[in-house]
């Protein structure tokens, strides 16, 4: 087991109710290691969830958080940051990650924990939806399931009836690639993130059924195949 002193401040049942993949908060921890958040900052935390990832901002960095997602409402959401006496530093938005309703340079900082693969393998998602509405300076960092090695559309055997070409699991290096392309953003992080392992297991942990189907999938996997990428880059 690593060390997250921070996310060992949340009520361990409550983290576990609120988890949508591999532990967010213990990921956002070890990613924030590269990010320069100050309090008073504006951070858009895109596919927020359950917002987990937002609550962790708001509390640890006291920034304002827009925590934004499409699969979980935003009146959810709002009903766990109000219960949590956190609703005047979180603001809960409903959205397309292709339809941001943020005005340009808006932003100090991005977020995005284990949602990126969605949309983010789009070549022109980069530079057309996410790097304007950041501030010259400020950044962008992601957190994203992948490979240890790039596979492209040939996925290995043993996890090919569970992981299609078409999530987008891709290598650091491919991530990277991608990123270097924009002219709007410089990397300077990319790596697989120590925290992978155990991200996962606390997820299986859970008796959130996805959980319970990954459970079979991790398996197959055997410590072999995944990785989490981290991708941290600077507006320019
Ligand atoms: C696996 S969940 C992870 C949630 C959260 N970040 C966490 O780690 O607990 C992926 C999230 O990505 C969001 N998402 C997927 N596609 C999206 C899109 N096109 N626009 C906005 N959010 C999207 C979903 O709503 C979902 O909450």
């Amino acid at each position: 087991m690593l060390s997250y002193p921070r996310s060992a401040h949340y009520d361990p049942e409550f983290v576990r109710a609120n988890m949508m993949g591999p532990n967010a908060m213990k990921t956002l921890e070890e990613l924030s290691g590269y990010l320069r958040l100050k309090p008073g900052m504006r951070v858009l935390d895109l596919g927020c969830g359950m917002g987990l990832t937002s609550i962790f901002l708001a509390k640890e960095f006291g920034v304002t958080v827009f925590a934004t997602d499409l699969w979980i409402s935003a009146t959810d959401n709002y009903s766990r940051f109000k219960s949590m006496g956190l609703e005047d530093r979180i603001i809960p938005i409903h959205a397309e990650a292709h339809d941001l309703p943020f005005a340009e340079a808006y932003f100090d900082a991005i977020i995005n924990i284990d949602a990126y693969h969605y949309f983010g393998y789009e070549a022109d998602y980069l530079d057309k939806h996410l790097a304007p509405l950041v501030k010259r300076g400020g950044q962008i960092g992601v957190a994203v399931p992948g490979f240890v090695e790039e596979y492209g559309e040939k996925i290995p055997a043993d996890i090919s009836e569970y992981v299609k070409p078409e999530y987008h699991f891709h290598s650091c290096d491919w991530w990277q690639n991608l990123w270097t392309k924009s002219p709007l953003v410089k990397v300077t992080t990319c790596r697989s993130m120590d925290c992978c392992t155990e991200a996962w297991s606390d997820w299986l942990a859970t008796d959130n059924p996805h959980a319970v189907t990954d459970r079979d999938m991790i398996k197959a996997e055997g410590g072999r195949y995944f990785n989490l990428v981290g991708l941290v880059a600077d507006r320019v």
